[in-house]
């Protein structure tokens, strides 16, 4: 055997060692993420202010849209109509009727001296149904307990902090009649 030969099985280094200069193979993940850390950083604020910017015009357009939702609905319910013979609501009574439409419970109280008021059945808290209690001259909802003025539908106690939905009622040959929805005082 010469000695200046390498034995067999172990190579020359330059069997064995990467050839000078060529080029380096690209790691599998730099070839599917192909973000720096500096430009993954002008991504992600670019990104978030875009999608900052389209969650505010959409709720800006949602609020918009709600309340002339509200504004057109306020307007538009109420058409007259006739809720029962005066007769029927002694002085301190009330009456459960439902509008300005079917789904809409509303109360009429004939208050001690003869003034009438009617109301949304619908607490402004979370919308459970107020009651008449004469013996309390007052509107109650019995969920957390508020209490509203039956003459203005103030809320006077408890959680509410708006008004019941007044309604406008008349008497018109004996009848009470439902005339809409009436804002401002009584
Ligand atoms: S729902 Fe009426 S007080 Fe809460």
């Amino acid at each position: 055997m010469n000695p200046h030969e390498p034995e067999s099985g172990t190579g020359t280094p330059a069997e064995t060692a990467p050839e000078w200069g060529a080029p380096a193979e690209p790691e599998l993940w730099r070839e599917e993420f192909p973000y720096t850390a500096t430009g993954e950083e002008l991504v992600l604020r670019r990104d978030f202010t875009r999608y900052l910017l389209a969650a505010s015009g959409a709720f800006a357009a949602g609020a918009a849209g709600a309340a002339v939702w509200a504004g057109m609905r306020r307007a538009n319910v109420g058409e007259p109509r006739a809720v029962v013979d005066l007769a029927e609501v002694p002085e301190g009574g009330d009456h459960l009727f439902a509008y300005p439409t079917e789904q809409d419970p509303a109360i009429l109280v004939h208050l001690p001296g003869g003034e009438l008021r009617a109301f949304s059945q619908k607490c402004t808290h979370l919308g459970c149904v107020v009651f008449w209690q004469s013996d309390q001259d007052r509107l109650f909802c019995p969920c957390h307990e508020g209490v509203f003025d039956p003459r203005t539908g103030d809320p006077t106690a408890g959680p509410p902090d708006r008004p019941l939905e007044r309604i406008e009622v008349a008497v018109r040959d004996g009848v009470v009649w439902a005339l809409g929805a009436a804002d401002g005082e009584p």
